[in-house]
């Protein structure tokens, strides 16, 4: 054991996504069709989704909601850590993605367990109920950040967990001149939840920097 932490490098990355169970036929045909459909490929990477899969399980999550559906990929692999009468909840602005979601939905092996709710994560978070949920996952628009999060420890009950995407800003983090905008919102918002209490939160570098939270209060 040391007190140095090892540097995880992309190497090392390479290395444990290797050594991660991959993922099925259903999800490279899925993605394979979202590219097709014109959608961009920033859903997480097979080892985020199972890690993901590990910490709803370790939570027995039973709900879920998630603001950013893109074309699935998450939802899907959230609720194959649920049980049979689980459920994910999973907020979309964009009608063709949100299509796409639930064509595809339809025909997976959890239909009838992820369901799309279309509009903005600020007007649909308000409509779900305090504590309903066992997990919230929250990746969409980054300026937005701040008040999903609100919600999330509303609507998550204790003991539950939030986990935020994108703390390592699409691997900008330390660049002097970001190329995304989405850059300034994403380090605001690692301050901001660095500071909050009753949450007890961790970036995990899986992915793009993973924030993973329990709510404590
Ligand atoms: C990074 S993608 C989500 C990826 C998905 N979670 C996955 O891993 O499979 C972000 C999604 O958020 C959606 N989005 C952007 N702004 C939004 C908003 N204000 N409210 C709801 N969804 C939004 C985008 O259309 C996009 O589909």
């Amino acid at each position: 054991m040391s007190a140095n932490p090892t540097l995880v490098t992309a190497q090392h990355f390479a290395y444990l996504a290797e050594r991660t169970r991959p993922e099925d036929d259903f999800l490279v045909d899925l993605k394979a069709a979202a590219h097709e459909a014109g959608i961009p490929p920033i859903w997480i990477s097979p080892e985020q989704a199972s890690f993901m899969q590990i910490l709803l399980k370790l939570v027995r999550a039973e709900t879920v909601v998630e603001v950013g559906t893109l074309a699935g990929y998450s939802a899907i692999t959230m609720a194959r850590a649920l049980p049979s009468d689980g459920r994910v909840q999973t907020i979309e602005l964009s009608d063709h993605h949100a299509d796409f979601t639930e064509e595809w939905v339809a025909k997976s092996d959890v239909a009838g367990r992820v369901e799309v709710l279309r509009g903005k994560g600020a007007d649909v978070l308000p409509t779900l109920a305090d504590e309903v949920f066992d997990a919230a996952f929250l990746d969409a628009d980054k300026s937005n950040y701040p008040t999903y999060l609100e919600h999330a420890r509303r609507l998550v009950r204790r003991g539950g967990l939030i986990m935020v995407d994108n703390a390592f800003a699409f691997g900008q983090l330390f660049d002097e001149r970001p190329t995304d905008p989405e850059v300034g919102a994403v380090k605001a918002f690692n301050d901001h939840m660095a500071k909050q209490t009753g949450l007890h939160g961790v970036i995990v570098p899986v992915g793009d920097g993973l924030w993973v939270a329990v709510r404590e209060d």
